[in-house]
């Protein structure tokens, strides 16, 4: 079992003043143990699923029945919360072209409502329909009435009802109990899972929101809550020097108030891309507020931003370099690639780049990223280190237990809630005034 590795020696920032304002996290740190002993009841419910074995086996029950059906794809319909932190760890363990490698079953994601994305969907899929095959949709809403993922659903339940006279067998539903999608679902005698009622949206891929279709998908659903626990336990730590998401979370406060008001992760790792924009909700939606814990207007906010390396070197690196100092940067590595494919000397092309001949694309990556890392530091732009020592679930698990934590921990020195998002309720309400309008 590998853990990932932290370096934090060029955040530019006195371990002193690190230790001083990490210090003010140690009595939520040590709220933390408790909060776990109260399962789903506190806030910090996210922080249980992990621990929730009765949860595990009701999801791994309703994956075998639906892979009895031999499905040819899954179909996730969800938004934000409900199927970022799925396509991330999806991904990240098994490739963007995992599709396209694989026999079955595949998996497309139904988030927005676009028109030509969602019939591009149903022409994929009709196909299958057509001949007799099966395709799963795995219904996913908090809330149970969000506009696009019930749009969604609507559309792709209709198009499976069409083909199918058992088509409910081949859904299912993964919600808060009782909400209206829930009942219906119930009442249909639809698969349920439940989100438990304390666990937000973006807070959720341990739960069945991303626990079912990863696990249908074939990932190993138990290593990745494993990697989670052991993540969430080190992040209990209350000798807060020791605690790493304490100490992420301490230099993004200090940057932050010190007129640094973009974070970026920069992830040198093609497969993880998403795993940055799962990162930015939770971010954006967690410490974006207008108001504090007290009720005063604050309008607080870091800007997260996801670059790729190498390649947003080539269209960012000089706004970074360059530009204005108000970005923190985190730096996301690999140390072992699924693969090790190595440059061979091709006739011809030998002496355009002779320092690459035998060399692994792995070991160009790493050079690309301690060089990148050597220039931020000669022009004194802050950063720190994650390595992960692969993308297995286990490092994937960690990743993000290790994020939702440090977002925890950053309300905290702000003093905002970062479980709520009732700005985003807002733009909800207003979208379904407006439709009811049109009708
Ligand atoms: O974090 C959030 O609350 C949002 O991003 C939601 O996840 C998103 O709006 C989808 O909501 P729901 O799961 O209720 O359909």
């Amino acid at each position: 079992m590998k853990d990932i590795e932290f370096s934090f020696e060029d955040a530019i920032v006195s371990q002193h003043v690190i230790s001083e304002t990490a210090e003010r996290l140690r009595p939520e740190i040590k709220n933390m143990a408790t909060a776990i002993s109260e399962g789903y009841e506190s806030d910090l419910a996210s922080l249980f699923l992990p621990d929730d074995r009765l949860m595990l086996g009701k999801v791994r029950q309703v994956i075998s029945e639906n892979l009895q059906l031999k499905p040819a794809y899954l179909i996730v319909i969800g938004i934000g919360g409900s199927n970022l932190g799925t396509i991330a760890v999806q991904e990240a363990v098994q490739g963007k072209l995992y599709n396209q490698l694989t026999a079955a079953p595949k998996v497309l994601y139904a988030d927005t409502v676009d028109s030509d994305s969602i019939n591009n969907i149903i022409m994929l899929v009709k196909p299958v329909l057509e001949k007799g095959g099966n395709i799963l949709l795995n219904v996913i809403s908090k809330s149970g009435t969000t506009t696009e993922t019930i749009a969604n659903a609507e559309v792709l339940i209709d198009l499976l009802r069409r083909h199918k006279k058992d088509y409910k067998k081949c859904i299912t539903v993964t919600s808060d109990k009782d909400s209206e999608l829930w009942n219906i679902a119930v009442k249909e005698g639809i698969n349920v899972l439940e989100i438990p009622k304390k666990v937000g949206g973006r807070y959720s891929v341990f739960s069945p929101v991303g626990l079912f279709p990863l696990g249908l998908l074939g990932i190993d659903i138990e290593r990745l809550l494993d990697g989670a626990r052991a993540m969430r336990d080190a992040c209990f730590d209350v000798n807060v020097e020791e605690n790493p998401a304490a100490i992420c979370a301490t230099l993004q406060y200090l940057h932050y108030k010190s007129g640094r008001n973009i974070c970026d992760l920069f992830l040198f790792a093609n497969d993880l891309e998403s795993l940055g924009k799962w990162y930015r909700q939770l971010m954006a939606e967690s410490i974006g507020k207008e108001f504090n814990k007290k009720g005063e207007r604050v309008n607080v906010g870091m800007t997260p931003t996801v670059s790729i390396g190498s390649t947003d070197l080539h269209s960012m690196a000089q706004l970074y370099l360059g530009g204005p100092y108000d970005k923190f940067t985190t730096f996301v590595g690999i140390k072992n690639s699924r693969s090790r494919l190595k440059v061979p000397s091709v006739e011809g092309y030998s002496d355009l780049v002779p320092e690459i001949h035998g060399k692994s694309l792995m070991d160009i990556m790493d050079a690309t990223l301690e060089g990148t890392k050597a220039a931020f530091r000669s022009g004194k732009r802050p950063f720190i280190e994650i390595t992960l020592p692969d993308k297995s679930e286990y490092s994937v698990g960690q990743m993000l237990q290790l994020k939702m934590l440090e977002t925890i921990y950053l309300g905290k020195l702000l003093d905002l809630n970062p479980f709520d998002q009732p700005n985003v309720e807002s733009y909800k309400k207003e979208t379904r005034k407006l439709l009811a309008e049109q009708n």
